[in-house]
């Protein structure tokens, strides 16, 4: 099982491929900003990943839309809500904090 690691709190955990990075994250205790329920539209649960990015569900057309419509996105960017785990160790700077 691949492990997610959080930045910057450094917390560690074994998460299941298919589950989103915002789910993995809430289980993890951290707090995410989000204001549409994991729906691409508020763009709280903005975070960069820094490791493990290609491993991840590809970015589909809601998600494109909204993080073109965004300030402050990097090649690194996802929505945590959006972007699903594969196989492989993932490495997420979480931005939003609440
Ligand atoms: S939770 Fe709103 S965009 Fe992800």
């Amino acid at each position: 099982m691949p492990t997610l690691t959080l930045l910057p709190s450094g917390k560690t955990l074994d998460v299941t491929a298919g589950t989103t990075l915002a789910a993995a994250i809430v289980a993890a205790g951290e707090k995410l900003l989000s204001k549409c329920n994991g729906n691409a539209q508020c763009s709280g649960c903005h975070v960069y990943v820094n490791e493990g990015r290609k491993s991840l569900s590809k970015i589909q057309k809601n998600e494109h839309e909204k993080l073109d419509a965004m300030v402050g996105i990097s090649s690194k960017s996802r929505l945590a809500c959006q972007a699903q785990m594969g196989e492989e160790n993932v490495t997420v700077e979480i931005l939003s904090f609440v």
